[in-house]
């Protein structure tokens, strides 16, 4: 046997709906784009989407279009990945990273309440791995602090609050459709906002800053006519090949999600009563859209001292569950522990403990829509079996 971490399973008819948009001429940000945003405000409630070319450049977009810039400082959990945090650099700003719940691998609300100084600006709240961060923890702290808050919802794809999609309620959200996500487009991502000003502003600063985009001015009257360009924008347009792929998709979004839950549910039970194996928390009204299935090995046990050993203990366990077919990843990266941002903010791996405890002691299983009974059983009998 042999199970990958995530495997991409489209249909024949989501393989085949890429030709329509290669057919009919129009290529770049067209009506495919324009249905695929309609479908994601449908999925999430979200009042307008924006359609963009990953979760980076959604992060990018929405702070820039805030007016988040030069000297300002932004809140960023320490275990994400990478881009929540390249994102500030790219814009000129400061990266202070906030340690993580070790139980949710969320940010630690409590502690980035702490961190906010005078020049902090804004808050990225992660929902890291499909679990919703604490939203009203971190409104409360936005509106006594007058923060700008752009949540990163990368892997929050049918994650939910009292019901109630992430990316939904007013700040912007940003998602992604990277082949590791739910719904994939190869790369791209999606802005949803709730502002109809502030979804002018991210659509102008996609599209290099024109007022009017391509196909507006192609469908209205004197398509001669070149539009006027109020921002000095980027380009980061989504191809309408690939907004037909997510469009496609959209169409079995609620069945992608709940196979997922699932999957999960089954992993839940299997597992429920190893001690030195923890799964993903289930906490009161949040819904998990299980992006993946992060997990921490021995966690009663790591301190300062054990995480060096817990960590060569579980990689050798990796080793060996991929010599069994099982293909396993650390659950992501500890920021601050990576060379351009322990270097540029003199960050030691104890600064933020839970992070490199996560970094380091974390295991992601497989989980897939499509993955079989038996692919899941493998799994679980070798995961009980634990290291050898
Ligand atoms: C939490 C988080 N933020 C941002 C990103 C970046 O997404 P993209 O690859 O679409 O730019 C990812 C992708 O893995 C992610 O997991």
């Amino acid at each position: 046997m042999n199970i990958p971490i995530a495997r991409t399973a489209l249909t024949e008819a989501e393989i085949n709906s890429v030709l329509a948009p290669l057919q009919s001429g129009w290529l770049v940000q067209g009506p495919q784009v324009r249905a695929f945003e309609d479908a994601w405000s449908g999925f999430t409630g979200a009042e307008h989407s924006v359609a963009v070319t990953s979760c980076t450049t959604a992060l990018h977009l929405s702070l820039a279009a805030l007016g988040f810039g030069r000297g300002d400082e932004a809140i960023v959990p320490a275990l994400t990945w990478i881009s929540t945090a390249n994102v500030v650099e790219h814009l000129g700003g400061t990266v202070k990273f906030c340690d993580i719940d070790p139980v949710t691998f969320n940010m630690d609300m409590d502690l980035a309440a702490s961190l906010v100084g005078p020049k902090t600006r804004a808050i990225l709240p992660v929902h890291l791995f499909g679990l919703p961060v604490n939203m009203s923890a971190v409104d409360a702290l936005a509106q006594k602090h007058e923060l700008l808050v752009v949540e990163d919802a990368a892997c929050g794809f049918g994650s939910r609050i009292d019901g109630r999609h992430v990316g939904s309620y007013g700040n912007p959200g940003c998602f992604s459709f990277h082949p590791r996500k739910a719904i994939t487009t190869g790369e791209g991502g999606m802005v949803t906002v709730n502002n109809s000003e502030l979804a002018n502003k991210v659509r102008r600063l996609r599209d290099h800053g024109a007022a009017v985009s391509d196909l507006q001015r192609h469908l209205g009257a004197r398509p001669y006519l070149l539009a006027d360009h109020p921002d000095a924008g980027y380009n980061q347009r989504m191809t309408d090949f690939q907004a037909a792929l997510g469009c496609a998709q959209m169409k079995r979004a609620a069945a992608i999600v709940a196979e997922r839950q699932r999957l999960a549910a089954v992993y839940d039970e299997a597992f429920a009563d190893l001690e030195w194996f923890r799964t993903p928390a289930h906490i009161q009204g949040m819904e998990n859209g299980y992006q993946s299935y992060p997990c921490m090995f021995r966690p009663a046990h790591q301190t300062a001292e054990t995480i060096a050993i817990i960590n060569a203990e579980r990689n050798a366990w990796m080793d060996d569950l991929l010599r069994n077919g099982i293909s396993t990843r650390p659950a992501t990266h500890a920021v601050h522990m990576l060379t351009f941002y322990r270097e540029k903010y003199g960050l030691q791996p104890e600064d933020m403990p839970n992070a490199w405890a996560a970094n380091d002691c974390s295991i992601s299983l497989p989980l897939f829509h499509g993955m079989t009974e038996a692919e899941q059983a493998h799994v679980i009998k070798h995961v009980r079996a634990g290291p050898s």
